[in-house]
Formats: structure tokens, sequence, C-alpha cells
């Protein structure tokens, strides 16, 4: 293999510090070294070309890259692509300082698993750890390096269309889900042929815009800040992450592009993060929109400033900051330290010794035997039972004919959902395919599309009459189209689009059995449906092997074990709805002067945690270690979960607290821990927490994080709405 220019000075060093003790030191110290080197010999221009970054390549790209003014490309994808243009940067620049390709790899590379909150609902961490490494094993192998996820922005707001690609509501469930994807992208070595950086974004708060709008401001007080949307970021970072992107927000006035609170003092000097941070596309030249830097050298220096150290396709950085060097408003040191971070990542990523990929690994990667299987997997354990009346599902053996209806059931792109890489319709298994495939010759499967998603069209809804009459079941697969989600996606309405509840409502006088299969990249308002038809299963986007995922659980080859990771309203006007609300001091009750709407009750229509299984689960022994601790130590709660029904299942088993009275008000209740069992039919498991500071304690008016003495209400339940429940007491010190 060819070796850039630098590499090859230092190749022989590197290969002795590997079989040396303390080879990890010495190997920081020497890249430390390469590093000093490197800077020693850029210029101004090269420095500032590290922090550079471009979306696509053109042939005159090529003239930047060979005078070192890009270090980094987004959208350039495919091992042959990649390679060639590294090739310009490596072999043809002056110092031969490889490029880091990055792209948005979501929820799949090639290989689409169900979005994020799909992902989120599985409440199994291992899981979606092995679906990020399957991610970046095929995204590595096509020369990427680099992903702009996980996405970990809490979002209590389903009018936001990024709702999607996130996990939901809670900041707990939140950062158990950040850890697991960035440990999934980067795996325990990134040097390794299948792992990629990972970016934690969108740094920070950006899942909570006025109005649901996506890009629109952000208002929310600094606690809500700590000990809602930042919990993730912290376990993003002490998991490793090696970026994270800042944001297009405003937060309470200041855009978080250029935050020197929340970045420098917060991401920096709290959280103790020591990678890079890229911009989110253009948002440091969005600072001038944003009415905070009056022209590109302003916001280059704010941005800059609060130690974002690469641009993304804003050109502002390369258009302005060697002139604010000269000018001294930067300092030079500044500039280093910001290509540092970068060059260190480079580095880590083993780029300098490997700078190209194999284009005969990327084939035999991409869409590999056990990762289509692992996406079927994913997928059926991710979608979340909400009703089953009657058991209605799993179908019954003695089922001979069902009719597939519905706007989503043959709509292959549509099952990709938002940001899916490279994910192809063709690779698509459907629902009515895969159902087609499961039913066999036995069952006969009738199909009518019966109108489109958003269109307003009735005229098919005769011919899905007609097949749902013929029919022992009737399967109605709604939601929203993949565009309908994700950036720039935000909806007024929760409603389901177009006129497929009237759909189903045709379907449903029938008197056939309706099973209705929703397919979205957010909880839709379906209180139509939670009434009237039987079984409702929530599949989300669910990714390229959706269709025989769906088919899996309708036939029972799959217990559905998902949860929500955020509550389903009732109707849009319900929204912001979370479960971990505060407590008022007029809790809604028949009394007119109290909390709530004069139209719909004040709880959800499906509650956090909440999703149903083919077998039954009972709850029992709730079991506290003590009635009292002392503030800062811990206290252990068990409970026993026994499968009560027939079929082998798996639980979710949340814990859920409450500190009674505090010096700033508690939320009514607050997810602290779950862990996922699977049982047989009849056995039992006893699931164990461990109560602490972390868990139990909050900030205090002068944000500083405390236990404070008192009752604590504990339960450990199958939802955020029911569970077993006990209490103790914290003493003071
Ligand atoms: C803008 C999006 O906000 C961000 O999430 C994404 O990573 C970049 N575009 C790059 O595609």
């Amino acid at each position: 293999m060819r070796l850039c220019r630098e590499a090859r000075g230092w190749i022989t060093l590197l290969l002795l510090s590997w079989s040396l003790p303390g080879a990890a030191g010495a190997q920081a110290g020497n890249v430390e070294r390469r590093i000093d080197d490197l800077l020693s010999r850029m210029t101004l221009d090269e420095k500032v070309g590290q922090l550079v970054q471009y979306s696509g390549f053109s042939e005159d790209g090529a003239t930047a890259l060979r005078e070192g003014r890009i270090g980094s490309l987004l959208n350039v994808i495919g091992a042959e692509n990649t390679n060639r243009v590294q090739r310009i940067a490596v072999e043809e620049s002056r110092l031969g300082i490889p490029l880091l390709f990055g792209l948005d790899v979501i929820h799949g590379y090639r290989t689409i698993f169900p979005i994020p909150l799909a992902t989120a609902s599985s409440w199994d961490p291992a899981l979606v750890t092995a679906i990020e490494g399957i991610a970046a094993r095929e995204a590595r192998a096509a020369g990427i390096h680099w992903t702009f996820a996980p996405m970990i922005d809490i979002a209590r707001d389903p009018r936001w269309g990024r709702i999607a690609e996130g996990a939901g509501e809670d900041p707990y469930l939140g950062s158990v889900m950040a850890a697991a994807r960035v440990r999934g992208f980067q795996g325990g070595d990134v040097t390794a042929p299948d792992h990629i950086l990972a970016c934690l974004k969108h740094y920070v708060a950006y899942g909570a815009p006025v109005a649901g709008r996506d890009y629109n401001s952000v208002d929310l007080s600094e606690r809500t800040l700590r000990e809602i949307y930042l919990p993730p970021y912290k376990a993003g970072v002490d998991a490793g992450a090696a970026t994270v992107m800042s944001a297009f927000n405003l937060l309470n006035g200041v855009p978080t592009s250029a935050n020197t609170f929340t970045i420098n003092r917060i991401l920096r000097g709290e959280l103790g993060f020591d990678g890079f941070i890229v911009s989110d596309w253009n948002s440091v030249g969005e600072l001038i929109a944003h009415g905070y830097a009056a022209d590109t050298g302003d916001a280059a220096r704010l941005a800059f400033g609060a130690t974002v150290d690469m641009d993304m396709m804003g050109g502002i950085y390369a258009a302005q900051l060697a002139d604010l060097v000269r000018a001294n408003v930067v300092p030079e040191a500044a500039l280093d330290a910001a290509v540092r971070r970068v060059l260190r990542a480079k580095f880590a990523l083993g780029l300098f010794d490997h700078p190209y990929v194999d284009p005969e690994g990327e084939r035999a990667v991409t869409l590999r035997d056990d990762h289509v299987a692992a996406a079927r997997d994913a997928a059926g354990k991710s979608m979340v039972l909400l009703k089953n009346e009657g058991g209605l599902l799993p179908l019954a053996a003695g089922v001979r004919s069902v009719a597939v209806i519905g706007p989503l059931a043959d709509n292959p792109g549509d099952l990709l959902g938002s940001w899916h890489a490279m994910g192809r319709p063709e690779d698509v298994v459907t629902v009515l395919a895969g159902i087609r495939r499961r039913a066999g010759p036995a069952v006969t499967v009738t199909y009518a599309q019966g109108t489109t998603v958003t269109g307003g069209e009735q005229d098919g809804f005769a011919g899905a009459v007609e097949v749902a009459r013929a029919a022992q079941v009737a399967i109605v697969v709604v939601g929203e189209r993949e565009f309908e989600t994700g950036e720039a996606a935000s909806r007024a309405s929760l409603d389901l689009p177009g006129v497929q509840q009237q759909l189903i409502e045709a379907v449903h006088e029938t008197g056939t059995p309706v099973v209705a299969v929703i397919m979205s990249g957010r909880p839709l308002a379906v209180p139509w449906l939670a009434e009237h038809v039987p079984a409702i299963l929530q599949a989300w986007h669910p990714g390229t092997q959706g269709g025989n995922a769906v088919a899996d659980v309708l036939w029972g080859d799959v217990n559905p074990s998902g949860k929500l990771p955020v509550s389903f309203p009732r109707a849009v006007g319900q929204v912001p709805i979370y479960y971990a609300s505060d407590a008022t001091g007029r809790p809604a009750t028949a009394e007119k002067f109290t909390s709530k709407y004069l139209d719909l009750p004040t709880t959800p229509l499906y509650p956090f945690g909440h999703g149903l299984s083919y077998t039954t689960f009972a709850y029992g022994d709730l079991v506290l270690s003590a009635d009292t601790i002392a503030a800062g130590d811990t206290i252990t709660v068990s409970a026993t979960v026994t499968n009560t029904g027939k079929v082998a299942g798996a639980e979710v088993a949340q814990l859920y607290i409450r500190d009674r009275v505090a010096s700033v008000v508690r939320p009514v209740k607050e997810l602290e821990g779950f862990t996922k069992i699977s049982l047989k039919p009849g056995e039992q498991q006893t699931v164990r927490f461990t109560l602490g500071p972390r868990e139990l304690g909050f900030y205090n008016r002068d944000m500083q994080w405390v236990v404070e003495p008192g009752v604590f209400t504990v339960w450990i339940g199958w939802s955020s709405a029911e569970g077993l429940e006990d209490s103790f007491v914290v003493r003071g010190n």
C-alpha cells in the first residue's frame, strides 16, 4: 500500500511503540508528537483547511484538496469514490493529510434498521449496540469514517419531525440509548476496519423548538437543560464519543453554535469533552440570520470562540479564520488546538497509515446475510403492541384468509424511514410481501391499497371493503410517509394523514376484525382507532426487513416486547405531553378550577413505557432493602416478575421514583432504571435495582446536585402509569 509522505517517516516509531509496555500511553505520546510535527510545518491556510468541511466532491474541489484547504467531506460515498478523492488529499497535497469522510448513518448504511425512535422502543441497549456495529461495519467498508449520529435530543413534542431520530421523551432511557449507540458505532477501537466515529447531536436542546417547528428557537430553564436535555450528552461523552455537532437553534437567546455557556463551560468544562465539535450545516453562517453575528467575520469569531472546531458547509471558516488569526482576533494557539483535535481523530482512525479501503471488502459486507437477519430481529423487537382486544393477535392457526389493506402495505420506500443513508427500496420487504411469504399456500392473501397516504382519494375504498368482507381478518397498514418525518418535517396535526382513518372506518364497518399496523416516525393521535379497532401494532418505520418483521409479529413467531419511549397523545392539543410532568397545585379532578382540558382527559392515549405481549406477566413481592437510608447511601428495590401466560415472552420492568417534598418540586414520576427479561411460561425472575445519589438527587436552586431528606415513593411496573408501589425515607446527614 502507498503511504502518505508524512506517515512514512513515522511508521517505524509507531510499530515499535505498539510492542512496548504501556503501548497505549506511548502511542498517544507519539500521536501528539506527530501532530506537533505537522503543526510546525502547516501554513495558516493549511491549518484552517483542517477545519473546513464540504458536501460532495466535484473536480473544482480537487484544487482545494491539493492545496490542503479541506479537512473533511460529507456525502462522498462508496469505497471507490472515497479512495479516489482520498488519493488527491494523501498523494497530491503538500503534507498528505488524509480526509475524514462523514455521512448521516442514522439507522443503518445499506442494511436499514428501524428508525432510532423504534429501536429505543426495544429498551434493549445490547441490541442497539449490535445494530450500530453493523451500520458502522458497512459504512467503514464503504470509506466512511464518521457518522453524524447518534441524535440524542430529547423530544417531548411529536410535532417535531426529528423525534424519529432520537430515543423519545425520557432522559434516563435517552442516556442508556446514547451510550449504547456510541459503543456500537465506535466499538473498542476505531482503527478497526469495522468502526466509525460517533457524533452526538444536536448540541443542545434542539429537540425543544417552540411550537414543534424545526429550526425554531428554544427557551428553557437551566434546570430543564441540565435535568432533561443534557444527561444523554453526559452519557455519550462518558461512553467515549469522539465528536459532537452543535445545533441550529437559539437557546435562551444565544445560538447553540456560538454558545460559550453550553459548549465551553458545560460540554468542555463540566462534561470533560475533549474531542472535536462540528457545526451543523451552515449553522455558523446562520448566526447572521439569527441576528447574533454582524457578518461572516463576526460569525467565525463567535463560533470559533465557542470551540466549534469544524465548519460544515458554511465556508465561513475558510473565508475568515486565517484573517482573524492574522489580525490577532483569534489566537493562533486556539487554531492549533482545534486542528489538533481534528488530527487526533484522524490518527485515532488510523487514517495516516490506512487511508484507503478495499472495494472488495465493501462488496463483502454490504447487506450481508447476518446484517439482514439482524434488521429483521431488531424490527420485531422494536414494535409495540398498543392494543390487543380479545387476543385477536397472534392470528389464530385457523385463519385461512387475510385482507391486506392500506397505502403503506406495499410502499417499500416508506419502510426505510427518514435518513436512510444508502438504503434502497428494492432491498425492502414490504408488509404485503412479508405476509404473503409467511401466510404460505394455505392462507388466501388479498390486497387493496384503498387510498394514498396524503391524498384524499376515496375511490379505492370500495375495493378495500370488498377484500375485507371476503377475509377472516383485515390488516390495515397506515401511517406516515418517510418524508413526513425527520428533518424539516414538522406537522401541525398528529392525525393519520389524508383519509386513512376513513378507510379504516369503512373496513371496520364490514364487521371483519381489523388489525391496524401503524408505520410512523412519531406518535400519532389515533383515539378513534384506540376505541374501535381491536388490535393496534405500532411498527414505526421498520427498515429493510420491516415486512417480514410485521408478519413475524402478526403470526406470533415473534412475541412483541417493545414499550413506548414516548407518550401517545389523544390530540395535538395535549402536546407537549410527557409522563414526568411536575405536580400542579390543582391536579385534575371533577372540580372546575383544576388543571385540565374541557374537552379531553389530561392522560395520554397510551403512556410512556406501555406495550403489550402475547403472554401475561404478574408482578409481585416488591421488597426494599431498608425503610430508611442516609442521604448518600444506596437502597435496593426488587420485585418478582412471572410469566403467567402460555407462551414465552420478554418484559421490560421499569423502576420509577418520586421525591415527595423537595426544595425544588420534583416530577410526579421519574424513570431511574429498567431491565428487559425473557421468561418462559410459568417462569419467574427477580428484578433488582439500586438507587443512590445519582438516581435520588437533583439540581438544587444553586445548580448543585443534592439528595434531600424526606420520603420517596418507588414503583416497579410495566409502564409509567402502572406498577407496584412502596416508599422509603432518606435521612439527613
Ligand atoms: C443537517 C442536519 O441537521 C444534521 O443532523 C445532519 O447531520 C447534517 N445536515 C448533515 O447532513
